[in-house]
């Protein structure tokens, strides 16, 4: 299913959220939540997004779907940009785009049965009503693994895996083209995660569908991931073909990530040389000048605390920003 159409495309995307600390005007406070954020996703395949928690990675996703208005920069859909769309004209693409989120039991409605639940995006597009409705409600349910006695019962009385199962079918009720999955495995026991995982990537193979796959964790993206892009306070500091950038980070934020997971892996470079990251990641409210990362990098050299790094080619499908690679 993979070819070269690029389906999603994002241009210097930004989201900055306007908080109100207190009472007068000058209390206000801007969130840089994604702050100049360029990356695309070929149609039928898997783009991996990953970063520590608070990096922008659902807000990223939340913007793309317009489920957030973003402040500035373009989303291309098969081209055309869906940035100012109203809500009629968003339509069609509300459609085409759906997500998974981290925590189905917060996401799924517990006062609905699972066949309502399932069948409203439905009712929402009208795609089918009466027995046709029905009987697709059924089909979904067993494309999930699940089956037609589960229709009439109500989310708190699934497990945790049964319950991402019952958003994977609601979110292909309406046979949707891109899926963000949002930290889809990070809530599920390690014994129900590959399973989850698995599912999503024959859902893929089936209907062709391209994903956006976000995770705070390298090695959770890892199988699943054609690309990966890795985030950092709101900025996309490397992104590549996942054989590449596992084997050859460029990023030292990315080298630092990698050599957290604790699992030997052949793939994986300099696995056994630990880079901790010292300090907390600073306030997106008010973030370092130049590269956002310099407060906790190694090599922080001066040009870093001026310069904003940019995303610069370093191999084939491969881009980083960092300074390191101007000499
Ligand atoms: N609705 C919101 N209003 C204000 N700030 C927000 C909102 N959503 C997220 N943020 C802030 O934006 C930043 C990025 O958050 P988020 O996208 O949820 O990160 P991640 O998904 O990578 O953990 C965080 O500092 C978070 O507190
Ligand atoms: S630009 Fe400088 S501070 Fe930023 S990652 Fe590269 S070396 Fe480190
Ligand atoms: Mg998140």
């Amino acid at each position: 299913m993979k070819n070269n159409e690029v389906l999603i495309e994002v241009k210097n995307l930004k989201k900055y959220f306007v908080k109100n600390k207190g009472f007068i005007k000058k209390d206000l406070e801007v969130v840089k939540a994604v702050d100049d954020v360029s990356f695309y996703i070929r149609r039928g395949e898997t783009l991996g997004l990953v970063g520590e928690s608070g990096c922008g990675k659902s807000t990223t996703g939340r913007t793309i779907l317009r489920l957030y208005e973003p402040t500035s920069g373009e989303i291309l859909y098969s081209g055309k940009d869906i940035a100012k769309l109203s809500r009629e004209q968003m339509m069609p693409y509300r459609k085409k785009m759906q997500m998974i989120f981290q925590d189905p039991y917060a996401s799924l409605n517990s006062r609905m049965t699972v066949s309502d639940i399932i069948g409203e995006p439905m009712d929402i597009h009208h795609l089918a009503s009466g027995k046709e409705r029905q009987e697709r409600i059924f089909e979904l349910l067993d494309t999930v693994g699940l089956n037609k006695d589960h229709a009439a019962r109500y989310p708190h009385e699934f497990s945790g895996g049964q319950r991402q199962r019952i958003g994977i079918a609601r979110s292909l009720a309406v046979d949707p083209e891109f899926i963000i999955c949002d930290e889809p495995i990070s809530a599920l026991d390690v014994s129900i995660q590959a399973q989850v995982v698995n599912m999503l990537e024959d859902l893929q193979e089936q209907r062709g569908l391209t994903y956006l796959f976000i995770a705070h964790d390298l090695s959770m993206v890892k199988h699943i991931s054609d690309r990966v892009g890795v985030m950092y306070l709101g900025s996309l500091v490397e992104i590549g073909a996942s054989s590449e950038l596992y084997k050859n980070p460029v990023h030292p934020y990315t080298q630092a990530l990698l050599s957290s997971i604790p699992v030997p892996d052949p793939d994986i470079a300099e696995a056994s040389n630990r880079i901790v990251l010292e300090g907390d990641v600073p306030s997106p409210v008010n973030p370092p000048s130049g590269c956002k990362f310099r407060t906790r990098c190694r090599y922080a050299m001066d040009v870093c605390k001026e310069v904003t790094p940019v995303l610069k080619e370093v191999g084939k499908d491969h881009f980083a920003a960092c300074h390191l690679l101007d000499k």
